[in-house]
């Protein structure tokens, strides 16, 4: 097997020919035979028919890269993550093979709250360096944007230092880390019986976290063994009072009106919504809210109710695809993979999964400078060593991609 190779798009001008480019801007993966590309400093430039390429762009004709007839892709979002943790829950895992339920292990302190000890325990650089080789499996995929979100650290330092983690991850690898703060995760023990206490000191957090430039998104979890609807409408209006966007882990286990009180935020994305009601899936159409599917942890927990894909489709909501890469719900480090399952489990056509990935997910991060192969978009594009569009999806593991050309995250202030 050949290694992915890695190309700036940054600095200067290059070109692409030879390549059935799927831009997605346009029915039918928006498929462009015998297409070219030019990008010039970090962004396309122009994107078509080789033939039709403008008369200022032949020069750059002599040196283009020849993808000869792979199929080239807009670069991978992954759009929903926990991938900065300490420790494991594999014995977790062993335990819910015997039948034991995720509620059930998170009622007796076990769950996201174990992870929390391990991480509350654990340096920076401890993070850093367990997290590095999870983020590279990511990129070796093809995700060329990752949203981490912090959630296992439950006190004002340890959340900081999960959002830090991952800034530095995102320079250390040159890659685009988009921050969600994800403090009201689940009730830490020491604020046992005063769930409302804890969501005060959330919101007092934020806005310091924001001050830090660590806060790109706000998240929650509603569910009976997260926060209820009101809490999360005391963090949601703390993220707006300070012009945050806001995300949900929605309706994954009960019903609890998540889509609704989603969109009743003019929010980014619900996520996993398997108990969505029709009501919430009209409220994020009426508000263009993105719907995030997360196939990793349907499938990890035996979930059996799936997601109403059907009403998403119907309201025309965008539905976007990611991993969840977490220690419990989603061990999942894989976007292709994430997209196949998202065709086997839930029905997605492969053509849905890849724009699950890209389009939507650039979507649901509040991106609109990418996710697509278009003309002044970011220069973030993939070749693949396939055949036919579908197999992107189809594969479940092995390595298709050919060739990773992004734009190098810029280092900004530590
Ligand atoms: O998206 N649902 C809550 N949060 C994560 C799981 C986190 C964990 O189990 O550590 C999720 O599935
Ligand atoms: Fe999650």
């Amino acid at each position: 097997m050949n290694p992915v190779q890695f190309l700036s798009t940054q600095h200067g001008q290059g070109m692409l020919k030879r390549a059935r480019l799927l831009t997605l801007d346009g029915p039918q993966w928006g498929l462009i035979e015998h297409g070219a590309l030019v990008w010039e400093n970090g962004l396309l430039a122009w994107v078509g028919r080789e033939r039709d390429l403008p008369v200022r762009w032949q020069p750059l004709h002599h040196t283009a890269i020849d993808a000869r007839d792979m199929l080239v892709t807009p670069g991978l979002i992954d759009c929903h993550t926990h991938l900065i943790f300490a420790g494991s829950r594999a014995g977790e895992f062993e335990r819910r093979l015997q039948g034991v339920s995720y509620q059930t292990i998170a009622g007796e302190g076990g769950g996201i709250l174990a992870t929390v000890h391990a991480t509350r325990e654990a340096s920076e650089e401890h993070l850093l360096a367990s997290a590095l080789p999870r983020a590279r499996a990511l990129l070796a995929d093809g995700v060329t944007t990752l949203e981490i979100k912090s959630g296992y650290g439950l006190r004002f330092e340890d959340e900081r230092k999960m959002l830090r983690t991952a800034r530095r991850l995102g320079r250390e690898l040159g890659l685009d880390v988009r921050l969600t703060c994800l403090a009201a995760h689940a009730l830490p023990e020491e604020f046992a019986g005063r769930a409302d206490a804890y969501i005060d000191e959330v919101c007092r957090w934020l806005p310091r976290l924001a001050k830090e430039g660590l806060v790109d998104a706000v998240d929650a979890f509603c569910e009976g063994i997260g926060f209820n609807p009101a809490q999360v409408r005391r963090v949601f209006a703390t993220a707006g009072r300070l012009g945050l966007p806001v995300k949900l882990h929605a309706d994954q286990l009960s019903d609890l009106g998540g889509a609704k009180l989603l969109a009743d935020y003019q929010g980014l994305s619900a996520d996993h919504i398997e108990y969505s009601n029709a009501d919430g899936i009209r409220a994020m159409a009426a508000s263009g809210a993105t719907a995030v599917l997360l196939p990793g942890a349907f499938l990890c927990l035996h979930a059996d109710r799936l997601p109403p894909i059907a009403e998403l489709r119907q309201q025309g909501v965008p539905m976007a695809v990611a991993t969840d890469c977490n220690p419990g719900s989603s061990p999942l480090l894989s976007l292709r993979l994430a997209m196949s399952l998202a065709c086997t489990l839930f029905q997605l056509t492969p053509e849905e999964a890849l724009r699950g990935v890209t389009e939507h997910a650039a979507r649901a991060l509040g991106c609109t400078d990418r996710g697509r192969l278009r003309a002044g978009l970011r220069a973030d594009f993939l070749l693949w060593n396939v055949a036919e569009p579908a197999e992107l999806a189809y594969w479940m593991a092995g390595q298709p991609l050919h060739t990773v050309a992004r734009v190098e995250a810029r280092p900004g202030p530590t």
